[in-house]
């Protein structure tokens, strides 16, 4: 049995809860999809906890962001949300008195694409493992074809495949040449992998879902390999107050959170 966690976006409150799930299930073996930083108020905290509790970690298009200096693409918010993190995280002269170097050694380190058996692990889409973005409309093609090259994406990856990024969970499945999206919300909340069917499956976001549910998502998937989406509660209003109080993060990205989008 293992957990998948994805889109940590340095909320603690989000990621210590789930954590907390993950062991009360006595699940020891835990993948990150990445985004471990961003948004949120705490990304050292969060990296940290990653760090020692995860297999490993994907490199997601945030953390990619700030190791890199780079946040081309991003908008106003989401960039400040990186200066923030640069400030919070870039190991300075006294780094040898903290873990700060070994935290920003182990962001920088982290793989595009991880495989695990027949798993595999991607933040964005199996084409694009960092940047692209794979969503449920993309998979009503209205007759006039694919917005995104499934045939293709799903040609790279041997049964399942693993991503975020979205922060909205989702499974893709293949059937010939049709690929089709269910919410979980649809499927009552868990997807049975089967032998010789393809899918993607997204896992959602822990610290800043965008499904219109405020709660931290995560999965599990069992040795029968029944994967469940799991929802969780958390502090959100101490979050959201952190977020308000640093005036390094735009407000917005507090407000957001009460929403899931
Ligand atoms: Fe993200």
């Amino acid at each position: 049995m293992f957990a998948v966690v994805s889109d940590i976006h340095s909320n603690i409150e989000a990621f210590s809860v789930v954590l907390e799930d993950i062991k009360s299930k006595e699940i020891d073996t835990i993948y990150c999809l990445g985004d471990i930083v961003g948004y949120g108020p705490n990304p050292l905290e969060c990296t940290r906890l990653v760090q020692q509790n995860c297999k490993f970690s994907i490199v997601g298009n945030h953390d990619f962001a700030l190791v890199e200096n780079s946040t081309y693409g991003f908008n106003k918010t989401a960039s400040g949300a990186i200066d923030y993190c640069r400030k919070v995280m870039f190991p300075g002269f006294f780094s040898f008195l903290n873990d700060k170097k070994k935290l920003w050694e182990f962001l920088k380190e982290m793989k595009k694409v991880e495989v695990v058996d027949n798993f595999k692990f991607v933040h964005g889409s199996p084409l694009d493992p960092v940047f692209e973005y794979v969503r449920l409309e993309d998979t009503e093609h209205l007759g006039f074809g694919y917005t995104l090259d499934f045939e293709n994406m799903f040609k790279e990856f041997e049964h399942v495949c693993f991503n975020g990024h979205t922060h909205q969970p989702l499974v893709i499945i293949q059937e010939e040449t049709e690929y089709k999206g269910y919410k979980p919300e649809d499927i009552n909340g868990e997807y049975q992998i089967k032998e010789g069917v393809k899918a993607l499956i997204n896992a959602g976001s822990v610290g800043q879902p965008r499904d219109c549910n405020p709660q931290a998502c995560y999965l599990t998937i069992d040795d029968n390999q029944l994967v469940k989406f799991n929802r969780l509660d958390y502090d959100v209003d101490k979050t959201a107050k952190k977020i308000l109080d640093e005036p390094g993060l735009d407000d917005k990205l507090g407000h957001r959170l009460f929403l899931g989008e």
